[in-house]
């Protein structure tokens, strides 16, 4: 039976460009990227490009990228790290009620431990109320997070003038943009982003990769403790294979925006 799927936002084939970029490392590349010696050397030359190339697709600088294991991760690292590492200047998070769990989930812990959360409401459309962001902001506020597209009714948030708004208060802006890579072309200099969550396998890369977009100067603690990979704010060996197939796919998807 021929299968006609319509579910792009639940997860995506993996184009077979990324699949080819990626069978190296299956294979005769699999050294591991933290040893001296050549096959490692290969590994981490192979990291290096993807970030670039995530770096060149969101306009930031390949030292702001960080690999994770998937949307998830990165949601729980930015603002679970960022919280933790910033809990001297403020305990309260501003977050929309429409968020996906990996953002929802998170804050809920987050206020178990003491931080103080306001989930904004949306309008008919899904959309959050700009005023009500800012009517809602104190002293204490460090961090919002708002993410860019809804994964249930497709929802484009109004990012550019939360980035601005957030930007004048001084407040770190996080956005979770698992559903909006390949949907929205972004860029997160102009659009004043500060963090930045991806998923792999929403835009034709694998399952089990993510991507977290941090700005110079934004101090945010790691969660999981070991290594040093990541420059030691995500320990653990990387999926090189994934690391690549994320780079391979966004590229692709920023070539199509270049056309
Ligand atoms: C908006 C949004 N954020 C986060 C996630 C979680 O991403 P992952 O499945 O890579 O953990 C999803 C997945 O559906 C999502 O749609």
């Amino acid at each position: 039976m021929k299968i006609r799927y319509f579910d792009h936002a639940a997860t995506t084939p993996v184009r077979e460009e990324v699949i080819k970029e990626m069978l190296p490392y299956f294979g005769v590349q699999y050294g591991n990227a933290s040893v001296m010696y050549s096959l490692g050397r290969n590994s981490k030359k192979a990291i290096s490009q993807a970030r670039k190339q995530v770096a060149r697709a969101i306009n930031c600088d390949v030292d702001e990228v960080y690999f994770t294991s998937c949307g998830s991760e990165s949601d729980n690292l930015a603002i679970k790290g960022f919280a933790y590492a910033n809990k001297n200047r403020g305990n309260h998070i501003i977050t929309s009620k429409i968020e996906h769990h990996a953002v929802l989930d998170t804050c809920k812990n987050l206020e178990k431990n003491g931080f103080k959360l306001t989930y904004l409401n949306v309008d008919e459309n899904g959309v959050i109320d700009l005023q009500e962001l800012i009517n809602s902001i104190t002293p204490d506020t460090i961090l919002i997070s708002i993410m860019f597209a809804n994964n249930e009714i497709g929802t484009i948030e109004p990012i550019e003038e939360i980035g601005k708004i957030a930007k004048q208060k001084n407040i770190v802006f996080h956005t979770d943009a698992v559903q909006a890579i390949g949907n929205v072309r972004i860029d997160v200099k102009k659009l004043n982003i500060d963090m930045l969550s991806l998923s792999g396998h929403k835009f034709y890369a694998p399952k089990g990769i993510g991507a977290l977009y941090v700005k110079e100067g934004i101090n945010f603690e790691k969660l999981q403790d070991g290594g040093e990979q990541e420059n030691n704010k995500r320990a653990g060996t990387e999926n090189v294979a994934g690391i690549v197939g994320l780079g391979k796919a966004i590229e692709l998807i920023y070539d199509e925006y270049e056309k």
